[in-house]
């Protein structure tokens, strides 16, 4: 750290910059090295055996520790507010590891009604399948979780705003009522990154993201990440989900790739903000529009909670058009700018279908009952010129709307910025 302020008490992008390094303890390397090394030697065999005992604190494997990943794990943990984390090779990487950790057969997970596919997938044919129950409850009423929660419940899990479908939750109320349960609560932060939400300050034990996303920023790495309010669990997930569960070990270039997108975290999270504002404004108002999901719309149905929890509305919006699924995938098939592709948080503003790609996981009838609409269209707004995106998705929303009119007739007004739709469990 090379400014006067000491790390801890420095604002948010000095510390995504600085925290954790000094060029001078590096030959003066501005930027920090890139340890490749898989495995790292011991002075004699005594030493050897007290780091595999866990009684010194060197790095002796990477896929348990590294220098490059370790000043990542100590950026992220700074960044949430965290006592620790620990990155991995993926998101999921990061959910699995954590779940492996956190439960054992006879247990119990209650989860939030929209989760991103795999998870989805991995809670009912990974956890599932070695004796895990999982039950899914509307966590938008913290109600509901009184009364899905049990004598067995380990963990509560949440993603918000959720992907795809952009319900929020209530993180306080939530962790709240879990921990008068004895249960943890784990909270997928990727939509919002650590610059717009901060779970564990909110009272969440974990913080899970897809560094793929923003946090990268750039779409040329995949990794993930935990932070967590208690190190001791911290370890845990690091020396049982990582190296024994998952192996999921994080490359350290990817790590270093990682560490120069936090640098422009923020400002890249503003743009994202600004334009995703602007453009979900857009939408509302154009005709073709049958309801607009973002949290910054005044009259999305939690726009005051999205105001209490996060610092800014974030970069995704997820919509529906009046003609459903064939005007979504007209809208889609006429984008020219806009990228049709799934993940999201990167400079490229990206449009996918969630029914038929991320959340083709659920069958219809469960995408029906978790709040996932067929015709639902997910953007990932990008750091273009504003005005080039507006031109692509009004030219894109006109022909989805001369499709619905040949189709359908007159339409309802807009219901722009209407409640997040979610019906309840089948
Ligand atoms: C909310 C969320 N969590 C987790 C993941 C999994 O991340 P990864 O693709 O890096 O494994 C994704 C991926 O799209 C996601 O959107």
């Amino acid at each position: 750290m090379t400014t006067t302020t000491p790390a801890s008490l420095a604002g948010f992008s000095t510390r995504a910059i600085h925290h954790g390094y000094d060029p001078a303890d590096h030959q003066g390397a501005l930027v920090p090295p890139i340890h490749t090394s898989a495995t790292f030697a011991f002075p004699d065999v005594a030493y050897g055996a007290r780091c595999f005992a866990g009684q010194e604190p060197g790095y002796f494997y990477t896929r348990i520790a590294n220098p490059t990943l370790a000043l990542l794990e100590a950026r992220l943990a700074s960044l949430e507010q965290g006592a620790g984390a620990v990155v991995f090779g993926s998101g999921m990487g990061a959910v699995t590891a954590t779940l492996w950790s956190l439960l054992e057969p006879g247990d119990e997970i209650v989860a939030d009604l929209t989760l991103y596919g795999c998870t989805f997938s991995f809670l009912h044919h990974g956890l599932a399948r070695f004796g895990v129950q999982v039950r899914h409850a509307d966590l938008t009423d913290p109600a509901a979780l009184a009364t899905a929660i049990g004598p067995r419940t380990r963990v509560v899990y949440l993603e918000t705003p959720a992907n795809p479908n952009m319900r929020l939750v209530d993180i306080a109320a939530v962790a709240a009522a879990a921990h008068a349960q004895g249960a943890k609560v784990v909270v997928d932060n990727t939509y919002c990154t650590p610059y717009l939400q901060q779970p564990l300050v909110l009272g969440a034990d974990v913080s899970l993201h897809s560094m793929t996303k923003y946090l990268g920023g750039h779409g040329d790495l995949t990794a993930g990440a935990a932070v967590f309010a208690d190190p001791e669990l911290a370890q845990r997930v690091r020396l049982y989900g990582l190296k024994d569960m998952t192996g999921a070990v994080m490359s350290a270039h990817d790590a270093h790739l990682v560490m120069r997108g936090l640098k422009t975290l923020a400002l890249r999270m503003d743009r994202h903000c600004q334009s995703a504002q602007a453009l979900a404004e857009l939408i509302a108002a154009h005709p073709a529009a049958a309801a607009v999901h973002y949290p910054g719309l005044p009259g999305f149905a939690q726009h005051a909670l999205a105001r209490r929890q996060m610092r800014q509305m974030g970069g995704m919006i997820a919509f529906e058009l009046h003609g459903g699924l064939e005007a979504g995938v007209r809208f889609m098939d006429a984008l020219q700018l806009v990228t049709r592709a799934v993940s999201l948080g990167d400079a490229e503003t990206l449009a996918q279908h969630p029914a038929s790609m991320t959340h083709s996981t659920y069958t219809p009838e469960q995408r029906a009952a978790h709040g996932i609409a067929e015709g639902l269209v997910r953007l990932s707004v990008g750091l273009e010129d504003l005005a080039d995106l507006r031109a692509d998705i009004v030219q894109a929303l006109d022909q989805a709307h001369a499709l619905a009119l040949s189709l359908g007739g007159a339409l309802p007004r807009a219901a722009a910025a209407a409640a997040p739709s979610c019906s309840a469990p089948a």
